[in-house]
């Protein structure tokens, strides 16, 4: 699926595969230090698990999905570039995952800390269904839910 934004560079997400994962790695690392763990990306790249946004050639995001959320379809990490944040690349990859679903219940969690993932929650139209306690300390991880 590709998709022109207004910009100059054109936008595609595809199926993330292994020469990617350098590059996820870097963004990754910038934007969600604690989550990055190669091994991590390389498993869900193996299990076809992850997509990414090219922009034009180049990974500026990606998304990683499981089903171990008591089977159900989960968002488990979108990690979008900082300097390509607010062009459309989480709607773009939230899209594509939702269309891959087969189910009708796609859920994801962010903690109660950050504003940012839940606005796009709110513009996705997501709701808030409950939340986690005592993963991040202080900080709880609140849960959301559509359905597709
Ligand atoms: C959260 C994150 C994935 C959003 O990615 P993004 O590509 O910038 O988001 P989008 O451009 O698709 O934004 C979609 C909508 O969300 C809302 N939104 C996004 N960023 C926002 C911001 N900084 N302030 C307010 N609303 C915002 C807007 O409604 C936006 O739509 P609009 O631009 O048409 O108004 C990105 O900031 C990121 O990678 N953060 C660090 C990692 C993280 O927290 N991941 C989520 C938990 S795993």
């Amino acid at each position: 699926m590709a998709t022109k934004l207004t910009y100059e560079f054109k936008l595609k997400v595809e199926v993330a595969r292994y020469h990617h994962l350098d590059v996820m790695g870097e963004i990754a690392k910038v934007s969600a230090p604690k989550w990055y763990k190669r091994s991590y990306l390389k498993t869900a790249i193996r299990h076809k698990r992850t997509y990414v946004a090219l922009v034009g050639k180049i990974p500026g995001a990606f998304l990683v999905w499981n089903r171990d959320f008591y089977g159900y379809y989960f968002i488990d990490l979108l990690v979008v570039h900082p300097e390509l944040r607010r062009k459309g690349l989480a709607r773009l990859l939230i899209r594509a995952m939702e269309k891959r679903c087969t189910g009708r219940r796609l859920y994801t969690s962010t903690n109660r800390s950050n504003k940012v993932m839940q606005q796009v929650m709110k513009r996705m139209g997501y709701k808030r269904v409950g939340y986690i306690s005592n993963v991040d300390r202080g900080d709880p991880e609140w849960i959301y839910y559509k359905k597709l």
